[in-house]
């Protein structure tokens, strides 16, 4: 798809522009509004998520936005689960309720609560992500659609986590899936950008919303991501394969309490996982509890050379985050651990590099942290 790096369009004459100005549309006027090469990936996500349309956004936030705001007005209710990416969770109680939006959470892998939470009161919008970050707890969609449908509500899934190569909620129930681009997508940590697809009817609203707030994706910034998605099932593949063997071995190492990959079987929603994912590819995406809590996961990023110190993920190199000193650095103590996330958190989106140079440099990093374990809970007789 060529890049059409221009902010307008020309007509030949008035008419032209009256058709494309026109509701509904024909044609490119004005790149905030539509643009070919924006307008391509929205179409090639819309195909990838199985939904009728699509439209992509300068971020993932602008996405997420976008869609809850193409459904929700003061007075309006929203049920999200505890376990939600930082951002998210700020966006809904800070921006939405300040407008007048009741934000409740709940436990989403509890059904009975689930169910209670969204029957409570007349609810609008039921928010779930398909792998939630960083805690990897997966969101039985067809369950959540099914209790979201019976009380009216629009149910909407970050599938960030999972890529439609994974996963594609629109099939098990959802009416409107979201991504942050920046990751799995464009795969390569290049550019930030969001996509959101789903009905053509309630596309129609979120793209009235981008084009009223502005959150438009720029022409080379879909070019990106379009390319991205060309190779989106052979590095899905790879980082799955090597991320489940990476976890498996986690799994026996000393000085780890924990490992959470919905691949596992240990995985505590491993079966709503199996039932719902492309089979054996269970995503990049895992988080590590270290013995040792905070200072053990801080020696860890210190101490690991492989992978870059970074908040992102989904792309070709690994990155590992301290959540609690970054994307969830916004919440308190007790709000972390209603969200599942211990001190010694650890998420690793595993990339593209040979599993044993990564088996080898989270070996040397855990031998430190043990150290730093054994330090913490043997303090030195007099101090
Ligand atoms: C699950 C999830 N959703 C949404 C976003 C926001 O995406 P962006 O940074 O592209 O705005 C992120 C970013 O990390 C994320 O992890």
């Amino acid at each position: 798809m060529p890049i059409y790096q221009s902010a307008t369009f020309t007509t030949a004459d008035a008419r032209e522009l009256g058709d494309i100005t026109a509701d509904p549309r024909s044609g490119y006027s004005y790149s905030r509004i539509a643009n070919p090469t924006t307008s391509a990936l929205g179409a090639a996500y819309a195909e990838l998520a199985s939904g009728e349309a699509g439209v992509g956004f300068a971020s993932g936030m602008g996405a997420i936005h976008a869609a809850l705001a193409s459904q929700l007005k003061a007075g309006d209710r929203v049920v999200a689960p505890l376990a939600l990416y930082g951002s998210t969770r700020t966006q809904l109680v800070d921006t939405f309720a300040g407008f007048g939006v009741r934000v409740d959470f709940v436990d989403m892998t509890d059904n009975a609560a689930a169910a209670t939470a969204i029957a409570a009161a007349q609810t609008r919008v039921v928010y779930a992500e398909t792998i939630a970050n960083p805690t990897t707890v997966v969101t039985d969609h067809s369950t959540i659609a099914r209790f979201a449908h019976e009380h009216g509500a629009t149910y909407i899934v970050d599938n960030t986590f999972a890529s439609p190569y994974v996963c594609r909620p629109l099939e098990l129930g959802a009416d409107l899936v979201v991504e942050s681009a920046t990751k799995f997508l464009s795969g390569h940590s290049d550019v930030i950008a969001g996509v959101v697809a789903g009905r053509a009817d309630l596309m129609r609203q979120v793209q009235k919303v981008q084009i009223d707030t502005g959150a438009t994706i720029g022409p080379f910034d879909a070019f990106l991501v379009l390319r991205g998605i060309m190779t989106l099932a052979v590095r899905v593949e790879r980082h799955a394969r090597t991320a489940a063997a990476l976890a498996g071995w986690l799994e026996r190492q000393d000085g780890v309490q924990r490992v959470l990959y919905p691949g596992l079987p240990s995985h505590p929603q491993h079966d709503a996982a199996m039932r719902q994912f492309r089979p054996g590819v269970a995503g990049g995406m895992l988080a590590v509890e270290v013995v040792g809590g905070r200072e053990a996961g801080r020696a860890i990023i210190d101490t690991l050379t492989l992978t870059e110190l970074t908040a992102s993920l989904g792309s070709v190199h690994t990155m590992v985050v301290h959540p609690p000193s970054t994307s969830q650095r916004q919440m308190s103590d007790a709000e972390l651990a209603d969200a599942g996330i211990t001190p010694g958190l650890l998420r690793i989106s595993v990339g593209l590099e040979d599993l044993e140079d990564l088996q080898d440099d989270f070996a040397a990093a855990l031998a430190v942290a043990r150290d730093v374990a054994g330090a913490v809970e043997q303090p030195a007789v007099g101090v």
